[in-house]
């Protein structure tokens, strides 16, 4: 895990959008795990701003809640499409997000699975995480091996999510989320945190044991993991003051 410290957001943004520009200059028909939520909003809008060619691009997203219409306010699709999609230049037939209303859900899953892997896997996952450590919507006792499935949302995720809806009744409990193995598969994860409500959980996950009881934790496993994040989010890590010398100290040639 490689992470990255930064005194906001912002600057914390445009280390992630160097690294997913870069990816795109490179390989103009990559392959784009997306996320949701407050955390990648303004990374979206730096990529706006920056122009690139998406007409090659394909995106999978990492969920989406079950039973609300695409078009309702606080679904993932209403989200892509207003922060991202209607603003650059991506093939319509190249964006897949979870369909929260297909009548098989099992069946839909294991469709996204096959679309996923027939896409020639995922160049780079963009992560949040949530308070409890959740990544997607992969909640606390997720399976480290789990696919893309039907989870049902904790209470405290609710609770946080129900800033979005009017109130916590009204989230949906049930959603549709890529696996923890399905995002295990990306060849790079890159995960941003932002916030002091998010130093606990990036804690756990960097430096903490290896546990489903934190899913981002899983991210140890894996070989190539970028984490973006602010002072704040990073305040609870013992060993920050090392991860800022690694950083001050890439090689030229590893620089963003
Ligand atoms: C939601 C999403 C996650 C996201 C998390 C954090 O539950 N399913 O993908 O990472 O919340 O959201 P935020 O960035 O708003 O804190």
């Amino acid at each position: 895990m490689e992470i990255i410290i930064h005194s906001s957001p912002e600057t914390s943004t445009q280390v992630a959008a160097r690294i997913v520009a870069r990816l795109l200059r490179e390989k103009p028909a990559a392959v784009l795990g997306l996320a949701t939520g407050s955390t990648p909003l303004r990374l979206y809008r730096v990529l706006i701003n920056m122009e690139l060619d998406w007409s090659m691009v394909t995106t999978f997203n990492l969920d989406e809640y079950i039973g609300l219409p695409p078009d309702h306010p606080q679904s993932y699709h209403t989200f892509m499409w207003e922060n991202l999609f209607s603003h650059i230049n991506i093939d319509k037939e190249n964006i897949h997000i979870p369909d929260g209303n297909a009548k098989d859900i099992p069946e839909f899953c294991g469709k996204y699975e096959k679309q996923i892997r027939a896409a020639g896997g995922i160049d780079l996952q963009l992560l949040g995480i949530g308070t409890d450590g959740h990544i997607g919507f992969n909640e606390p006792t997720s399976s480290l091996a789990s696919r893309t499935r039907i989870k049902t949302l904790t209470q405290k995720t609710c609770r946080d999510n129900a800033r979005f809806f009017g109130s916590e009744q009204e989230v949906p409990k049930h959603v549709i989320t890529m696996g923890i193995g399905t995002i295990m598969e990306a060849h790079m994860n890159l995960l941003m945190a932002f916030g002091e409500n998010k130093a606990t959980a990036i804690a756990e996950a960097v430096e903490g044991p290896v546990t489903s009881i934190n899913p981002a934790s899983v991210l140890q496993m894996h070989p190539l993991v970028k984490v973006c994040i602010d002072e704040p989010a990073a305040s609870r890590l013992k060993r920050a003051d090392y991860y800022r010398w690694v950083y001050e100290n890439k090689p030229a040639w590893q620089t963003f």
